[in-house]
């Protein structure tokens, strides 16, 4: 490909730049959420058909022009490759973390933490949406970050702890970090919704924080009957987020918390809901358990490329550091 046609591939373009797109067409899939050709580009043509009204064949006709618009589809595996080589990290602050997970939390794919309760996950996130916004040589990003808070853990006084542990200005790390309380399920569905458009619009987002991705989910649907549609909501949510972070080379990063034994907790069915959140969409699954005192054991389970394995990292007032 020559250097020519590959920035025009990057240059946004308008929807009506898509063949068979006019007007007004163009402002049936905006007003149904798909505002960019790359949001196009993911969907599927019964998915535009159902929330835009157009017909199956016309939505075929237009996600296969925006997946051509932005060359999806076969290439070699070097391309590959060197689209690996440009996956942003953020640092966790521990260095023995960030080994574990080949050099930090990754843009491009879904991170889940989980483990029990006061193992660290919500501290992780607090720290990651600092360290985002870090320049390159120091572990971030320069970017900005998005915390989706389902249990009303959010605390910018210790965002703004961490930040000065840093050398960064607190105010303007808090400036940085985007924020909703999301309230219950359906609430959360719509505001990782909007986080897409948020992060269209605003460019430089880096990170998205999803704490906790399950809450939410289990609350509301207690019974086993529910368990279909509830897989299904939350097929739909995690397929949300699986996009976000690859088609705007943002990092996700959700927490999930579990129980000791969720054997004997949950029941089988429940297990497969809470336990295995990330089974179907592309993601590292870090477990945490607790150690004495401040210490933690973090293992890489799931992982596509790196080896499982174990380091112990410590919750400190600065923030995630080495023991
Ligand atoms: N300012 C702080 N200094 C040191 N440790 C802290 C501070 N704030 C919270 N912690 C520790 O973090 C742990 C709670 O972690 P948290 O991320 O909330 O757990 P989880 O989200 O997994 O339930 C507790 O052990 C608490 O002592
Ligand atoms: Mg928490």
């Amino acid at each position: 490909m020559s250097a020519r046609t590959k920035k025009e591939i990057r240059r946004p373009r308008k929807l009506t730049d898509l063949p068979g797109v006019g007007p007004a067409t163009a402002e049936k899939l905006a007003q149904a959420g798909y505002t960019s050709i790359a949001a196009i580009a993911v969907a599927s043509p019964h998915e535009i058909a159902e929330a835009t009204g157009l017909s199956e064949n016309m939505a075929r006709k237009i996600v296969v022009a925006a997946r051509e618009t932005l060359n999806l589809g076969f290439k070699t595996a070097d391309i590959v490759y060197e689209e690996r080589l440009k996956v942003g990290r953020i640092t966790t602050g521990s260095k023995n973390l960030d080994r574990l997970l080949g050099g930090g939390v990754e843009t491009k794919t879904i991170t889940e933490f989980y483990g029990e309760f006061g193992t660290g996950k919500t501290q992780i996130c607090h720290q990651l949406t600092v360290n985002v916004q870090l320049p390159k040589e120091k572990g971030g990003l320069n970017g900005k970050a998005i915390y989706i808070d389902t249990e009303g853990t959010f605390r910018p006084e210790r965002i703004m702890a961490m930040a000065k542990a840093v050398g960064l200005d607190p105010r303007e790390t808090l400036k940085n970090i985007i924020y909703a309380r999301a309230y219950n399920r359906d609430h959360q569905m719509l505001i990782a919704e909007r986080a897409r458009e948020l992060i269209e619009e605003e460019g430089n987002i880096r990170l998205l924080i999803v704490d906790s991705v399950m809450g939410h989910f289990r609350a509301e649907y207690p019974g086993r009957e529910a368990l279909a549609e509830r897989q299904q909501k939350l097929n739909k949510h995690l397929h949300t987020l699986a996009r976000i972070a690859d088609v705007y080379d943002v990092a996700v990063v959700v927490t999930n918390q579990v129980m000791a034994r969720p054997d004997v907790f949950w029941g089988d069915s429940v297990v497969a809901v809470g336990g295995h959140v990330l089974a179907h969409v592309p993601g590292s699954r870090v477990y945490l358990r607790k150690l004495k005192g401040n210490k933690r054991v973090a293992r890489l389970v799931d992982s596509p490329y790196l080896p499982e394995g174990e380091v112990v990292f410590a919750i400190t007032d600065e923030g995630i550091r080495d023991e």
